[in-house]
């Protein structure tokens, strides 16, 4: 099979990224102006920021990085579906690679890469399953392509060709037929709760600004990093 993509580019003219840079000169963090501001006060403001600023084509789309169980990480987009002070939470095939690594390892890093904001939020923590009434909540909401879409593709497993995975979903359109798509049982959300949470914030000089978040059993502890 010839890969094909109807982008057109000509790889001999792709651009040297040596070059490529940018002074970062938009915002800063200041803790001393913000004193008592907690981590999922500041996400909000910045998920906000990011959603309102119409720079930022998915603003809930973050790479999440796992570990398998033989120590090799991996790192995939997914969109995240809830944010807030139990910390975010995506959806997913349970038994995707990304599911069998953090059943292996269930400790995940998730970064926002808001880049035309010169922004990034790190966080990092133990993973555990969204509760089965807020999955339900959620897979209710979806489209029903997307609901038929989840049945029919057996994620990240080797398929024949495309034309197999289109059969899979004519299958189950069919079988689904007039009714509504139930939840396929290794389907559901997963939360990261975070143990460290860290804001980025571009300057120029490459003197950037980090402010790091860390929880030390109750309670949590703000550090400044070098950049
Ligand atoms: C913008 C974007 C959003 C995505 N959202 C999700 C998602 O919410 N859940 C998901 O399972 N995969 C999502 N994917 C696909 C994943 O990046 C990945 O290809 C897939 O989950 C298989 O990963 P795995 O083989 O490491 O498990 C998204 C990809 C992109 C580019």
């Amino acid at each position: 099979m010839t890969p094909a993509t109807d982008d057109g580019a000509d790889t001999a003219a792709a651009p040297d990224p040596a070059p490529m840079r940018r002074s970062y000169e938009q915002n800063r963090i200041d803790e001393a102006l913000h004193p008592d501001v907690t981590w999922p006060q500041l996400l909000g403001q910045w998920f906000a920021a990011a959603a309102a600023s119409g720079q930022v084509g998915e603003a809930n789309a973050m790479q999440l990085a796992t570990v398998d169980a033989t120590g090799r990480p991996g790192v995939r987009t997914v969109l995240a579906k809830s944010i807030d002070e139990r910390g975010v939470a995506f959806y997913t095939n349970l038994r995707s690679a990304k599911g069998a690594a953090l059943d292996a390892h269930p400790y995940a890093e998730a970064v926002f890469a808001w880049l035309p904001l010169e922004r990034q939020v790190r966080l990092r923590g133990p993973v555990e399953p969204v509760p089965e009434a807020e999955t339900l909540a959620y897979w209710r909401s979806r489209p029903r392509g997307s609901q038929i879409g989840a049945w029919a593709s057996p994620q990240s497993a080797r398929v024949a060709d495309r034309a197999e995975l289109e059969a899979a979903y004519a299958d189950c359109a069919a079988r689904f037929d007039g009714a509504d798509v139930p939840l396929p049982p290794y389907w559901g959300g997963l939360r990261i709760v975070p143990e460290a949470v860290e804001f980025w914030q571009g300057r120029p000089d490459r003197l950037h600004d980090r402010l790091l978040f860390e929880r030390d059993g109750d309670h949590w502890a703000t550090h400044r990093l070098a950049p």
